[in-house]
């Protein structure tokens, strides 16, 4: 296994240029399940998450092709309509293609995934909403067979609180559904949007993604579409972190700063400097940040995919902020090793109290989650001496070659082979 080694202290500036968004390339590449043909997908992150969710393809029996950015899978032929336990362990958007395959032929198997590192994460409410439509849900041995044998019929199905992949695997059997399918409380995040988009493309009708009621006329003959993945606003966000805590300049091309108001909203409160354009963005960090208050919570809110890599920044404020993390329960893993760079964090509940430091120092770190290994690169970044981030197999699920886009713009940092990987 290896570990990212970095040398604080320098400042960034450069260019660099944002991925496709893992978050709205699982579910399009779930959609594909939808109907037989042939997809093409352009801008794809080269990311662990996407090798798995082509990986789940495959064993359903796609023929998946993977050059570059571009990415084409045939679904012809899906013989096999079930998520194994070894994936889906991995990779909890496995569950993404449940609602396609129950939509395509009324049958879907997959093993229920676990709780994890950021906190319970059930899947209850894609669960209650499938049964709504129809289907006949059963667990056995640890998997959750869904089965619609008469096929799914529209509904009016309001989610007690808002989940992203729930309203996009309801948007997705919706489409196969007989009638009308309304979504009361969606989420609204422009993954959602993407993915509505997408389906239309395909021959769907759905309208109002974007707002908290989607409504989807299902039953329409679908075919496979050729489509460009949206950028990453969370690697965007990360690099605006890495800009603001080393005092840098990064300008961010090939990113779409209408997705990321809230976060940059909050860089300006900050004391960042920031400018945009239709794809690209440029923020000047200050000399040290200022102090700011944040909340996570559903889009267009500040994302809880930002919360660790703002809280980082936040560790060398002049000033004392607090942070509330509202969407899971578990999500401050990463506050535990930020203490040790000597950042001055307490955790009271959903509450993280960030006391700024004049300067973190670099120490060995392991992370937990993906977002959490992004925060403790942010912090390593303006740590004096040298930090290891430990447990690397996290960052490379979501961030793209982020040591080599870090190193073109001024880093010093590497990946290293983790002698002692435990
Ligand atoms: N929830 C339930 N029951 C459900 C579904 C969700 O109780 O059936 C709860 C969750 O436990 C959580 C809250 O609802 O407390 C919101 O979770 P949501 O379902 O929205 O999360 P998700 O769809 O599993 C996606 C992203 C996450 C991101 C969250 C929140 C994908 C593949 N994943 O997860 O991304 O944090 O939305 O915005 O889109 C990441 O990229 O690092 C990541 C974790």
């Amino acid at each position: 296994m290896d570990k990212i080694v970095i040398e604080g202290g320098r400042r960034l500036e450069g260019e660099i240029r944002i991925a496709g968004a893992k978050n709205a390339a699982l579910p399009a590449l779930a959609a594909t399940l939808l109907c037989p043909g042939k997809f093409v997908f352009s801008n794809v992150p080269d990311l662990k998450d996407v090798d798995t969710m082509i990986a789940l393809l495959k064993v359903m029996g796609a023929v998946v092709k993977k050059e570059g950015g571009v990415v084409t899978v045939n679904t012809e032929n899906i013989a096999h309509a079930e998520a194994p336990y070894d994936l889906v362990r991995t990779m909890r958007a496995s569950c993404l293609v449940l609602g396609p395959l129950l939509a395509r032929l009324g049958t879907s198997r997959i093993s229920l995934p676990g709780g994890c590192a950021i906190g319970e994460r059930p899947i209850n409410l894609h669960l209650k909403g499938f049964q709504m439509l129809g289907a006949e849900i059963t667990l056995e041995e640890g998997y959750v067979n869904a089965n619609a044998p008469d096929g799914l019929s529209g509904q009016k199905i309001y989610f007690d609180l808002v989940t992203v992949t729930g309203t996009e695997n309801l948007m997705m059997a919706a489409v196969g559904a007989k009638g009308t399918t309304v979504l009361e409380n969606a989420a609204r995040e422009p993954e959602i949007v993407f993915l509505a988009e997408m389906l239309n493309k395909m021959g769907a009708d759905i309208s109002g993604a974007g707002t908290d009621k989607i409504v989807i006329n299902g039953g329409r003959e679908m075919r496979a579409v050729e489509i460009s993945i949206i950028p990453d606003r969370v690697e965007a966000g990360t690099f605006m972190a890495a800009a603001a805590i080393t005092g840098g300049f990064l300008r961010l091309s090939g990113c779409d700063p209408s997705h990321i108001e809230a976060v940059t909203l909050k860089f300006v409160e900050m004391g960042c400097k920031i400018t945009e354009g239709k794809d690209w963005l440029e923020i000047t960090g200050g000399k040290r940040p200022h102090p700011a208050d944040i909340e996570t919570n559903p889009y267009p809110s500040f994302p809880t995919d930002m919360q660790a890599q703002a809280m980082a920044v936040l560790s060398v404020a002049d000033g004392a902020s607090v942070i509330t993390e509202s969407i899971f329960e578990n999500r401050y893993m990463h506050v535990a090793e930020m203490r040790r760079m000597g950042a001055k964090i307490l955790l009271k509940g959903k509450n993280a109290f960030v006391q700024g430091v004049d300067s973190l120092s670099g120490a060995q770190v392991m992370a937990t989650d993906l977002r959490a290994s992004a925060s403790l690169i942010v912090a390593g970044l303006a740590a004096s001496g040298k930090t290891h981030v430990r447990r690397v197999y996290h960052l490379d699920r979501g961030y793209e070659h982020i040591e080599d886009k870090l190193r073109k713009v001024g880093a010093i940092i590497s990946r290293q082979p983790d002698k002692n990987p435990k």
